[in-house]
C-alpha cells in the first residue's frame, strides 16, 4: 500500500504544474488514492506568488477539470495538504533550509518533480544533495525535453545519474501513463490470437499516428527550437513504436519492459544522408479551417519566419526477424483536420481470390487501435452483403468501444505516473538507455535535414499534412489510413 510522501514540485507556478500536475493530484485525492499525511510542495521563485499560489492553483483547477470534477468541499480538504514555499533554484540561501526544515519535519518517502527547464536540472540536484536531502529512497522525476540531441541528452542524464542512482530516476513520457497505451501489452500478451498474427508473416504495414488541431499553444520558443521530430517522435511515437513491436517480456516487470523496448530502438534502420530524404517528410502548416474555424499559418502564429517542421511523416524498418520488411509509417503533425492518437496494423490481403470480379473488392484486414481521444479497437473485416441474393463483398467493422465496458473511464496519466513515481514503481518510465538510443536514430535525420533541400513542405491546416506524406506512401503502392474519411465515403 502507498504510504505517505512528500511530493516536492520544483517549478509549482509553471504551466505544466499547474494545468497538470496539481489537478492531476486533486483527482487522486478525490479517488481516495493520496494516503492521509501526504504533502504537496509546489517551490515558487516569487514570494508573492507563494502568497496567492492556493487562489491561483484553485483557479487554474477549476479550468483544467473536467465539468463535475471541481467540487469546492473536496478542494478545500486537498489543499490543506499544499504547502507552497519560496525557493530559488539557483540561488543557496536560506529558503534552502526552510524546505529542508519542512521535509525533514515529516520524514517521509520524498519525491521530487524537476518541473523546470533542463538547464537548471544539475543545480537543483545539486542543492538537495548538499542539503542533505536526497534519502536512499527518494526519487526525482523529470520529464522532456531531455536534450536537444544524444549528446545533450547524455550530458542531462550525467549531471541526474551525479546525485540520484538511475533507480530512483524517473523520466515521464506521459504516453505511457495512458490506460490505452498500457492496454497494447494486454492486447497483445494476454490474448493469444493477437500475437500469432503479429509478425512479417501476417502484417503488411503498421501506421501509428498522433494528429492534434492545437497549435503553438503559447509555447513558441520551446517549439521552434525543437520541431514536431524532437517533440513527439523521439519519444511519445518511437515508445508507441516498441510497444507495438516489442517481444514478449518474461515477466511484465520494468526491467524486462525496457530490456525489449531497447532492443527494438537498437534495431531500428539508420536513416542517414540520402535516405532520409526518401524516408521523412517535413511539413508546416499555412493559414487554413479547422471545424470551420479560421487559423493563422506557423509562421503568423509565431509572429517570425522559421523553418522547423509540425508535421513529420517516416518509412520507419526494424531489422530483425519478427518485422522483415514491413514498414512502419509513422505520422504526427498540429493543426490536422482531427485530433487522434491511432495505431493501424494492416494485415496482408488473402493469398488467392476466390470470388469472381462481379462480387466486389476485397480489403485487407486491419486492426485499428485508437488511443484517443476516444478508446476502441476496431476489426475491418470483408462480409457478404447480407441483404442481397447475389453475392457481394463488403466491408464490415467489429468494434469494441471501451466506453461501453467501463463508463467513468477517464485517463489522466500525469495522476497515474506521479503516483507510480511515490510507489517506487518505474515500469512506466524510460530508462537512461532508451533515452540514448531514440536520439541515436533521431540526430542522423535531423543532420540531414539540415540540407535545404530538405526543408519543410508547407501544407494547409485543417488537412492531412503535405502531399509529400501521401506521395511516400502511394509510392509503395500504399495509403495513410484515415479512419473516418473512410467510413464517411463507404470506402475501406
Ligand atoms: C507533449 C508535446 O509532449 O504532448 C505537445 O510537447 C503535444 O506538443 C502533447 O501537444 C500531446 O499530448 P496529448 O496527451 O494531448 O496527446
Amino acid at each position: 500500500m502507498l504510504e505517505a510522501f512528500d511530493f516536492v514540485i520544483f517549478g509549482g507556478a509553471g504551466d505544466l504544474a499547474l494545468r497538470k500536475l496539481v489537478p492531476g493530484l486533486y483527482r487522486a485525492h478525490r479517488n481516495g488514492e493520496l494516503p492521509e499525511g501526504t504533502r504537496i510542495i509546489p517551490t515558487c521563485r516569487n514570494t508573492q506568488v507563494v502568497a496567492e499560489y492556493k487562489d491561483k492553483v484553485r483557479k487554474a483547477a477549476q479550468e483544467h477539470l473536467r465539468e463535475g470534477e471541481f467540487v469546492a468541499a473536496d478542494w478545500d480538504k486537498f489543499a490543506q495538504c499544499i504547502h507552497p514555499i519560496f525557493v530559488d533554484i539557483a540561488k543557496k540561501d536560506e529558503h534552502w533550509e526552510e524546505l529542508a526544515a519542512l521535509l525533514n519535519s515529516g520524514n517521509k518517502q520524498r519525491v521530487f518533480y524537476l518541473s523546470t527547464p533542463p538547464s537548471v536540472f544539475s543545480v537543483c540536484c545539486k542543492h538537495l544533495s548538499e542539503m542533505n536531502l536526497i534519502t536512499k529512497t527518494a526519487r526525482v522525476v523529470v520529464e522532456k525535453p531531455l536534450g536537444y540531441d544524444a549528446v545533450s541528452a547524455e550530458e542531462i542524464n550525467s549531471q541526474i545519474a551525479e546525485y540520484f542512482d538511475e533507480n530512483c530516476i524517473f523520466r515521464i513520457d506521459h504516453y505511457l501513463g495512458k490506460e490505452t497505451v498500457q492496454n497494447l501489452l494486454a492486447l497483445r500478451f494476454a490474448n493469444g490470437m493477437f500475437e500469432h498474427l503479429w509478425d512479417a508473416k501476417t502484417i503488411d504495414n503498421v501506421q501509428i499516428t498522433i494528429s492534434e488541431t492545437v497549435g503553438l499553444e503559447g509555447r513558441a520558443s520551446f517549439y521552434n527550437d525543437a520541431g514536431a521530430l524532437r517533440d513527439m517522435v523521439q519519444n511519445h511515437i518511437l515508445q508507441l513504436l516498441c510497444l507495438v513491436a516489442m517481444e514478449s517480456p518474461n515477466k511484465m516487470t520494468a526491467e524486462r519492459i525496457r530490456a525489449e523496448k531497447l532492443k527494438v530502438l537498437e534495431s531500428l534502420r539508420p536513416l542517414t544522408g540520402n535516405s532520409v530524404r526518401f524516408n521523412t517528410v517535413r511539413g508546416q502548416y499555412a493559414a487554413g479551417e479547422i471545424n470551420g474555424k479560421a487559423v493563422p499559418s506557423y509562421q503568423e502564429e509565431l509572429g517570425n519566419s522559421s523553418s522547423i517542421e509540425t508535421f513529420v511523416a517516416i518509412r520507419a524498418h526494424i531489422d530483425n526477424s519478427r518485422w522483415a520488411n514491413v514498414p512502419f509509417y509513422l505520422r504526427t503533425g498540429k493543426r490536422m483536420k482531427q485530433r487522434f492518437a491511432e495505431i493501424v496494423i494492416q494485415y496482408k490481403d488473402v493469398a488467392h481470390r476466390v470470388y469472381p470480379e462481379s462480387a466486389g473488392r476485397t480489403v485487407p484486414n486491419r486492426l485499428v487501435i485508437r488511443l484517443q481521444p476516444e478508446e476502441s479497437i476496431k476489426i475491418i473485416m470483408t462480409s457478404k452483403n447480407l441483404e442481397k441474393h447475389e453475392t457481394e463483398l463488403r466491408p464490415v467493422v467489429l468494434n469494441f468501444n471501451f466506453a461501453d465496458t467501463y463508463k467513468d473511464f477517464f485517463s489522466d496519466a500525469y495522476k497515474r505516473l506521479m503516483l507510480d513515481a511515490a510507489a517506487n514503481d518505474p515500469s512506466l518510465f524510460i530508462h537512461r538507455a532508451e533515452v540514448a538510443a531514440a536520439w541515436s536514430w533521431i540526430d542522423p535525420i535531423i543532420e540531414a535535414w539540415q540540407r535545404p533541400e530538405n526543408n519543410p513542405q508547407f501544407y494547409k491546416a485543417g488537412g492531412w499534412g503535405p502531399r509529400g506524406a501521401d506521395e511516400m506512401i502511394h509510392a509503395d503502392g500504399r495509403e495513410w489510413f484515415n479512419m473516418d474519411d473512410v467510413f464517411a465515403s463507404e470506402d475501406v
